[in-house]
C-alpha cells in the first residue's frame, strides 16, 4: 500500500455495493473507488479490485488470472474425479471455466454456432413466445413488466435457443434460477449445495434430449448446430456440450433480467429517445450500451483468482486470492464520458465493453441483443403511450445488481 494510501479513509467506508446509499446513489461510490488507486484491497469481501480500464482491458486479453472458481482460496476443495456427480463433471472436465487451451478451442470450434444466421434463426423461434406472452397479458391499464414480461424471457431464450423440447420445461425451470448460485462466493454453501443438486437433475435432462436428438433430424437450434461441431471435430465430446449449454444458463440468464429490467425503466424515464432507439437492431445496440451505463447496476464485477502468488500492478497477490475486474466504475467518470449525467442513446462507445472483451467475450452478446430490442419492440408497439406508473423500489438483495422489486407500467398516458 503506498503512503497516499494509508493516509486516506479505509475504502470500505467510501465503497459499499450491499448498503442502502450504494442502492440509491452508486455513482459517487464508484468514483471514489475509482480515484483511490488502480489495485484496492476490500477487506469485506478478501478480495482486490481492479479499478481502471487499461489494466481490466489488460487483464481480459492477457488473461493471466483464472476464471475457475476452484482456484479460489476459499472455495471447497475440488473434489477428486471418483467422487465428481455430473456438476463437477461438466464444470471441471471439460470446463469453459478451468483449462485456458480448451476454452479456446471450444470457443473456436463454436463460433460458427453463435454466427448471425444462427442468431436470426433463434430469433425467429423466440418472437411467437414473446408475442404469446404480450397477449396473455392483455391490455391492462397498468402491470408489472418485471413480472410478466421480463423474467420470462431467460428461460424463454435460453430454452428456444438451445432446442429444449417444451415438454421437459417444467423440469429443467429451476436450474435456471439457481444456476449462478452455485458459484456464487457470496452465498452458503447450503445455498450452493442445493444450487449443485439441481444442476445435476438439469443434466440428466440435458443428456437426455442430446440422446434423443442423435436419432432426430437436424433442427435450426444450438444443439444441432454443436453436434455438428461434435463430428467434426476432435477434441470436443458431448461433455463440452452439456457445459456450455450450462455455461449459456449460467451466463445469459441473471443478466438478461437485469438488461431487460434496467432498459425498460431508462426508456421510459427518456421518453424522447425511444423512437432513436429502437429504430434499428443496431441503434439499441448502442441504446443498451448507454442504458448499462447510465445504471450503473453493477455491485461485484467479474471475479477472477490469481493462478500463483504474483506481482500485479505494484501489489503481491496471494496465490488463490480474488481479484474483482470493475470496468463499471468508469462509467460516470467525466474524463471518460463527457457529460456523464446526460443520458444519450447515441453515445459513442470505444471501445465497446459492456460484453466483455478478449478471449472470454460474451458468447452471447448478438443474441442478447436481439432478444431485448425484440421484447422491448413488442412493449412500445404494444403500448405507444407506456409510462412509469410510480418509481419502482429498488431491491438491496440481489448480491450482483441493483435491481428493482417491481418495474410497474401504465399503458395509457
Ligand atoms: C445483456 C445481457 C448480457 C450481458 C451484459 C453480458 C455480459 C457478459 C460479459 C461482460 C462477459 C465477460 C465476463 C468475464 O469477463 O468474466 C460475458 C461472458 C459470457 N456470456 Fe454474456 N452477457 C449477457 C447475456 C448473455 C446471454 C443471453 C448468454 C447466453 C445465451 C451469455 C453467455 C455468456 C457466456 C457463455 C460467457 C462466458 C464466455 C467465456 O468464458 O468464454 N451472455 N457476458
Amino acid at each position: 500500500m503506498g503512503q497516499a494510501e494509508q493516509s486516506q479513509a479505509p475504502i470500505e467506508e467510501l465503497f459499499n455495493p450491499h448498503s442502502e446509499d450504494y442502492l440509491h446513489d452508486p455513482v459517487s461510490q464508484c468514483l471514489a473507488l475509482l480515484q483511490r488507486a488502480p489495485l484496492v484491497w476490500y477487506e469485506p469481501w478478501q478480495a482486490w479490485i481492479m479499478t481502471r480500464m487499461p489494466d481490466i482491458m489488460d487483464c481480459w486479453k492477457r488473461e493471466y488470472l483464472s476464471s475457475d472458481f476452484y482456484d479460489w482460496e476459499f472455495a471447497p476443495p475440488r473434489p477428486p474425479q471418483d467422487q465428481w456427480s455430473n456438476f463437477e463433471r461438466a464444470l471441471i472436465g471439460h470446463s469453459l471455466l478451468a483449462d485456458h487451451d480448451h476454452h479456446r478451442l471450444v470457443r473456436r470450434v463454436t463460433a460458427p454456432a453463435f454466427s448471425r444466421n444462427v442468431v436470426d434463426k433463434i430469433q425467429r423461434a423466440i418472437e411467437p413466445d414473446v408475442k404469446k406472452l404480450f397477449d396473455d397479458l392483455g391490455t391492462p391499464e397498468e402491470f408489472d413488466y418485471i413480472a410478466e414480461i421480463a423474467q420470462h424471457i431467460p428461460f424463454i431464450s435460453i430454452t428456444r435457443m438451445v432446442g429444449i423440447p417444451e415438454k421437459y420445461w417444467p423440469e429443467i425451470k429451476q436450474v435456471i434460477v439457481t444456476f449462478t448460485e452455485t458459484w456464487n462466493p457470496t452465498i452458503s454453501e447450503e445455498r450452493r449445495a442445493a444450487a449443485r443438486e439441481d444442476s445435476n437433475r438439469a443434466i440428466d435432462i440435458l443428456l437426455q434430449v442430446i440422446a434423443e436428438r442423435r436419432g432426430a433430424p437436424q433442427q435450426d437450434d444450438f444443439l444441432s448446430a454443436l453436434l455438428k461441431v461434435e463430428a467434426e471435430n476432435e477434441g470436443f465430446e458431448e461433455w463440452d456440450i452439456v457445459t456450455l449449454i450450462l455455461a449459456l444458463i449460467g451466463a445469459g440468464s441473471d443478466t438478461t433480467l437485469v438488461a431487460q429490467q434496467w432498459s425498460v425503466y431508462a426508456l421510459l424515464k427518456h421518453p424522447d429517445q425511444i423512437e432513436t432507439a429502437l429504430s434499428s437492431p443496431d441503434a439499441f445496440a448502442n441504446a443498451f450500451n448507454e442504458v448499462s451505463r447510465w445504471s450503473t447496476q453493477s455491485k461485484m464485477g467479474f471475479a477472477r483468482y490469481a493462478p500463483q502468488d504474483m506481482e500485479i500492478l505494484g501489489h503481491s497477490v496471494r496465490k488463490g486470492q480474488m481479484v474483482l475486474l470493475m470496468p463499471h466504475l468508469k462509467d460516470y467518470d467525466p474524463e471518460y464520458y463527457p457529460d456523464p449525467e446526460r443520458f444519450d442513446v447515441q453515445r459513442t462507445f470505444n471501445p465497446d465493453v459492456q460484453f466483455g472483451y478478449g478471449p472470454r467475450y460474451c458468447i452471447g452478446a448478438a443474441l442478447a441483443k436481439r432478444q431485448l430490442y425484440l421484447t422491448i419492440s413488442e412493449l412500445f408497439r404494444r403500448f405507444p403511450q407506456a409510462q412509469l406508473a410510480s418509481e419502482p423500489e429498488r431491491d438491496g438483495s440481489d448480491h450482483n445488481a441493483v435491481v428493482f422489486k417491481q418495474l410497474m407500467v401504465k399503458t395509457r398516458g
